[in-house]
């Protein structure tokens, strides 16, 4: 379905800040996002720190392509789709791994670690030697790049080089993580399903107004460490909440929640985003604080970047956590089921006792046991549920909190509104989403999602 470019505008209103339900439901809608948004966008793959040695692979997705990323024996990187060549079967079944050359398991054929074809059995007896090898290898994956250890993958051969299209919000969203220090992967990447629409997921990552509700059950026992203070000293702002159980919600400890501290919502081009609490604000905690007074640091991430303690989002799916350096992918599996990876990241030199403590919190938090997660995946498969009714989809989602109030300031490449608790960032990404949807050409794309002065 190609959908006209009115319908598209009817669909999410900057103006009103509203969202047409149907986008998170509707399978034509979903199967036009993997054309027009996943199939063209830049896409996280995994980190280079996964594949020092040549032969090490790993398998990731690039909308619903499963893709091979291999270090080469030059060094190099290449990304292949991981189909047979000749009828489709995956020639590779591990997630991850060392491997000499990749043998499709259902007739044989077999490629090298760079994609070529270098066996077919029978070649000569049922073929008759008359099978071009050169032409039947893996396909490659249209642009392969890395951002400071990140790596990356676009379908589209035309789209714009990494780094301009990441632009100063992208790249400021990775150097959160990259600039902390000698940066790896941990070994063993979180991957699970949780039953939403990868959207709902990604405009949850902006969300600084649901946590003092959604998580409260995670806060009140203390099971979460002390995060420090909110502004008021730890007691939240209930103003307006009608808590049916009462509960005493006065968060002993305080926490990163609350909607009363200082947020710096940085809004770029092709619809990255930033939302979150300002490192001046008293909420704001690191788990390995100092690493922003670090000169090279605070060089490669300037000023604004330095006050920035929230949650980018690299258009479309890549979530980078900053308090913990973590990146999560909402991997769209179709319109009511989204796949989650964790990929947690350290310092290569972190003590071990330090190292212990991060990835406990770390899986603490985030991930299948991560208590936040699973608050949120709950209302998150609940708010997709009530896409489907018939009735339920006439109404729209609000996303006009402060709508019209955010001064844009523009100041080194970045443009950023500060402000209490908003949720422009949310609305951004979905006014991005929308221009995406239109298919666009590249140029077109970046103007329609320039941010202008007020939002
Ligand atoms: S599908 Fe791979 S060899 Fe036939
Ligand atoms: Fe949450």
């Amino acid at each position: 379905m190609a959908l006209a470019t009115n319908e598209i505008d009817e669909l999410v209103s900057l103006e009103r800040g509203e969202v047409d339900r149907r986008i998170y439901s509707d399978q034509a809608i979903f199967e036009l996002e993997m054309e027009r948004i996943f199939a063209r966008a830049w896409l996280f793959l995994c980190h280079e720190s996964q594949i020092r040695e040549p032969g090490d692979f790993f398998q990731s997705v690039m909308g619903r392509d499963n893709v091979l990323v291999v270090r080469q024996r030059d060094g190099s990187i290449r990304a292949m789709l991981n189909t047979c060549a000749h009828r489709g079967n995956a020639v590779c079944r591990a997630e991850e791994g060392n491997a000499r050359s990749f043998l499709c398991t259902y007739h044989g054929w077999s490629y090298g670690i760079d994609g070529r074809l270098n066996g077919v059995p029978g070649l000569n007896t049922f073929y008759n030697g008359n099978l071009d090898k050169s032409r039947h290898g893996l396909a490659q994956v249209g642009q392969v790049a890395t951002y400071k250890g990140f790596i990356f993958g676009t379908h589209d051969i035309s789209a714009p080089p990494l780094e301009e299209y990441l632009g100063a919000t992208g790249r400021l969203g990775l150097d959160l993580i990259a600039e902390r220090g000698d940066m790896e992967t941990v070994p063993g990447i979180q991957k699970f399903i949780i039953e939403c629409n990868w959207k709902i997921a990604v405009d949850n990552l902006f969300d600084w107004y649901h946590p003092q509700i959604s998580h409260a059950s995670a806060f009140e026992p203390n099971v979460l460490p002390s995060l420090g203070e909110t502004r008021d000293g730890g007691k939240i702002d209930m103003s307006g909440v009608n808590m049916q159980s009462g509960a005493n919600l006065e968060l002993s400890g305080g926490g990163i929640i609350g909607s009363k501290f200082e947020t710096v919502v940085v809004l770029g081009e092709y619809g990255h985003a930033i939302s979150g609490p300002s490192t001046s604000s008293p909420g704001y905690f690191d788990v390995a604080p100092g690493w922003r007074e670090r000169p090279q640091a605070q060089g490669a991430l300037g000023p604004v970047g330095i006050r920035v303690a929230g949650h980018p989002n690299i258009f479309p799916n890549t979530w980078v956590t900053t308090g913990m350096p973590q990146i999560s992918l909402r991997i769209p599996r179709d319109p009511g089921h989204t796949e989650i990876w964790w990929f947690t990241f350290m310092d290569r030199n972190t003590p071990r006792e330090t190292r212990d403590f991060m990835i406990s919190f770390a899986n603490r938090i985030f991930g299948p046991a991560g208590l936040l997660e699973q608050d949120d995946g709950e209302n998150w498969a609940q708010a997709t549920a009530q896409t489907r009714g018939v009735a339920s989809r006439r109404m729209k989602h609000l996303l006009n909190m402060g709508l019209g109030r955010g001064r844009i300031i523009k100041e080194g490449g970045l443009a950023r509104v500060e402000t209490l608790t908003s949720e422009y960032a949310q609305l951004w990404t979905y006014n991005s989403w929308a221009q995406w949807m239109k298919g666009l050409d590249w140029n077109e794309l970046k103007n329609a999602t320039t941010p202008g002065h007020c939002i």
